[in-house]
């Protein structure tokens, strides 16, 4: 599959190189190619492509937005033509002053996203937990048992193909419904962001899901 990143720091970086090794044509969104993050992000992955924003998206499949909530609308407007019917992985978070919802709760960064690039199937995923486990999902000594990755949208294809990447990147995929439901998601970040990084829990430790 042919997938484009929009943002590649911390999150972005991560998943873009897992998908390229699990054996995806992963691009990046570039609008100066020699700036520090496509260098990073190349000394970590020499095989990722790099292209002007459009050209990149134009090609993907799959493009997942990876950038600081409030460039969202910038970086979108950008390739929106480009973006028209495809799926649109929302990797982002709304965080406002003292890890409060940055819409205050009022509507969920997935649908404000989804009103920004209203032709686009957008999905809600990789964004409960902190990057490190982006880095590496793995946890040993739980069996078969995988950490779960909750996500949401309303196309129910464009979410079936988020669930095989999820698959692909060590996680068990878990559809809590439409996109609305990512104001729910959003508020389990910040639980998550709470426990680990301010009641000093640290970073290695997600949600699974047990059902019977
Ligand atoms: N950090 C986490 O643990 C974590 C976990 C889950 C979700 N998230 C969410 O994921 C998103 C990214 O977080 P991060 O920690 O990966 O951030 P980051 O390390 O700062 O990376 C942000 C990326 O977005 C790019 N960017 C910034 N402004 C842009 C613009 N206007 N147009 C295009 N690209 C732009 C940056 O490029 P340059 O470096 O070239 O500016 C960089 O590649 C945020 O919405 C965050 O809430 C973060």
């Amino acid at each position: 599959m042919i997938i484009a990143f929009i943002g590649y720091g911390q999150v972005g970086g991560a998943l873009a190189d897992h998908l390229q090794r699990a054996g995806h044509e992963v691009a990046l969104a570039a609008n100066d190619p020699h700036s520090e993050s496509v260098r990073r992000a190349l000394a970590r992955n020499a095989n990722l492509k790099i292209g002007l924003p459009r050209e990149v998206v134009k090609q993907a499949e799959v493009v997942f937005l990876a950038t600081p909530f409030q460039a969202n609308a910038e970086a979108l407007k950008l390739v929106a033509a480009e973006l028209s019917g495809k799926i649109l992985v929302d990797c982002t978070n709304p965080v406002g002053p003292n890890l409060t919802h940055g819409l205050n709760s009022a509507q969920s960064g997935s649908e404000a996203v989804q009103k920004v690039a209203p032709n686009t199937k957008v999905v809600k995923a990789f964004t409960i937990y902190g990057f490190e486990n982006f880095e590496n999902s793995a946890y040993p000594g739980y069996g078969d048992l995988r950490p779960a990755m909750l996500i949401a949208g309303d196309d129910v294809r464009a979410k079936d193909v988020v669930s095989t990447l999820c698959i692909q990147l060590g996680w068990y995929p878990v559809d809590t419904g439409p996109l609305s439901m990512s104001l729910h998601l959003e508020h389990l970040t910040l639980l998550w962001i709470k426990m680990a990084r301010v009641q000093g829990r640290g970073p290695h430790f997600t949600w699974a899901l047990l059902t019977r």
